[in-house]
């Protein structure tokens, strides 16, 4: 969710209408997922390096997201809708800490979408944390993966003309497809979901691997099978 800053100042209007503009933009994200065929929604609202922003930006940013779970969660109990939070707590405020318990105690139940909003998150400190909670047992793959919060990414988006992971979710996104949109995350429309998620269906996900082939010709069968799937 990049760019509620720049939607801003772009119509001479401070910074945290942008970031209100964005918080409508999750709520209409939520709610489009589960018709688009998203089980697990995992959005990006502070970072833990957000926290080198100006303190009043910090500040709003804390209020928004509290404001934000305190008129979802029934809405979001009501709709089958999991909230759960990622990321440390022990640097948000205590208030801000309850919400995001009382959140997730009455959204449990919730199994049309699982979102994830990850708040004071850090790909490389979660990792870190993971790798101590395993300290002592044989560190693998799958016991690395079950100390971290969210499922492996199949598809990440990125708004607002950027082209990087900001480290989010690093381990999740080894097989990510990834779509980049210079739309502002306050614009980013349901429409713009689906068509993401269209041109995620369109793309060719091999893991490393091969395609299946249609046919067969020879040493140059694999080439030309992504030639034909290319037309
Ligand atoms: C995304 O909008 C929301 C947060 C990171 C909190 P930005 O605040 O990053 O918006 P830009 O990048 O300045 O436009
Ligand atoms: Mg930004």
């Amino acid at each position: 969710m990049d760019g509620n800053g720049r939607w801003a100042e772009m119509r001479g209007l401070p910074r945290i209408t942008g970031h209100q503009r964005g918080a409508e933009a999750v709520r209409t994200a939520v709610e489009a997922a589960p018709a688009v065929g998203i089980t697990d929604l995992t959005l990006y609202a502070f970072s833990s390096d957000n926290w080198k922003r100006p303190a009043a930006e910090v500040s709003a940013l804390m209020k928004l997201l509290a404001a934000y779970l305190e008129s979802e969660a029934a809405a979001c109990a009501r709709k089958g809708v999991r909230l759960s939070v990622i990321g440390r707590r022990d640097r948000l405020s205590a208030g801000l800490r309850r919400l995001i318990e009382s959140t997730e105690r009455l959204t449990a139940p919730g199994e049309r979408v699982h979102v994830r909003l990850a708040i004071d998150y850090s790909s490389r400190d979660t990792l870190l944390r993971a790798a101590e909670a395993c300290s002592g047992r044989e560190l693998t793959r799958e016991a690395l993966a079950a100390h971290l919060p969210a499922p492996d990414v199949d598809l990440l988006i990125r708004t607002a003309g950027e082209q990087r992971l900001s480290d989010f979710l690093l381990w999740e996104c080894a097989y990510a497809e990834f779509v980049f949109t210079d739309l502002m995350w306050p614009d980013f429309t349901a429409e713009d979901l689906g068509a993401a998620i269209n041109v995620f269906h369109s793309r060719n996900r091999r893991f490393g691997g091969l395609p299946p082939y249609t046919f067969q010709s020879g040493a140059t069968g694999a080439r030309d099978h992504h030639e034909a799937t290319r037309s």
